[in-house]
């Protein structure tokens, strides 16, 4: 008898600034939330202090997700870069998303690996606002060497030339290019992995055009259960999401 198996494999799930619809995101809460729900990975962004310490956080400033603004109005809007590490590391980054998280620090690059490296977790590193940070890719370059990581790491950006440099440096760390809408035609240049797009982009054809140019493609944020069903049914190959259980939940469902 000719029988056919296929073992059809569901799409990574990817929690988004680690699971920041349960913890403040980008925080070591947030990381360990995603963990202990089961995450197969966890993209945070990193940026660089004033004094080159690889730090965690997404917006271009200290304002929204930390008590900056409480205590020091006059440097709510200054850009990341304009602080010390210490300066960051006195500032609540917890407060903001609830009482039960008060205290909660802005980590670094070297505190999320630390974190994940027990459950062999996956990390997912965004080079945020890299033109803001000259040396921010050779000190991501230096943090991921040092650590001997060992599982799987995959740096992305929206700034391809970021991505070119970093690939000069550790050549062995996949890179994926973000982009808002998925190309027409899945282009690209040899040293990405993957080309990671919105969620609301993406179609079947468009993912096997990619997988046909050797290219994976992992979604971003998709939370309602309709849009993490979407991407599944289109094929990608990971899901990034605020809401990791819930995504696997649905993932799960016969
Ligand atoms: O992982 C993709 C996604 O994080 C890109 O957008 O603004 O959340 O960093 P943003
Ligand atoms: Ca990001």
């Amino acid at each position: 008898m000719n029988e056919h198996i296929t073992t059809m494999r569901r799409p990574r799930v990817v929690a988004h600034r680690g699971a920041s619809a349960v913890a403040p995101e980008n925080t070591l809460a947030a990381v360990t939330a995603a963990v202990a729900r089961g995450a197969d990975a966890v993209e945070v962004d990193v940026q660089s202090s004033r004094d080159g310490v690889p730090i965690i956080v997404h917006d271009a400033d200290l304002a929204r997700t930390t008590d900056l603004r409480k205590r020091r109005p006059d440097r709510a809007n200054a850009p990341v870069s304009a602080f010390t590490y210490a300066e960051i590391r006195s500032l609540d980054a917890g407060s903001w998303f609830g009482p039960a998280y008060a205290g909660e620090r802005v980590p670094t690059l070297e505190q999320v690996l630390e974190t994940l490296r027990p459950s062999g977790t996956g990390l997912l590193l965004e080079l945020k606002n890299p033109t803001s940070h000259p040396h921010l890719v050779a000190q991501v370059a230096e943090v991921l060497g040092c650590f001997s990581y060992g599982a799987d790491v995959t740096v992305q950006s929206f700034d391809g030339e970021a991505l070119r440099s970093f690939g000069r440096l550790v050549p062995d760390v996949p890179r994926a290019l973000l982009v808002r809408n998925a190309p027409r035609h899945p282009v690209l240049e040899a040293w990405a992995s993957a080309v990671n797009p919105w969620h609301g982009s993406v179609t079947s054809a468009y993912v096997r055009r990619a997988q046909l140019a050797g290219l994976r493609t992992s979604v971003w944020t998709a939370n309602s259960r309709t849009a993490i069903r979407r991407a599944a049914d289109a094929g990608v190959d990971a899901i990034i999401t605020d809401r990791p259980a819930r995504a696997l939940s649905v993932l799960n469902q016969a």
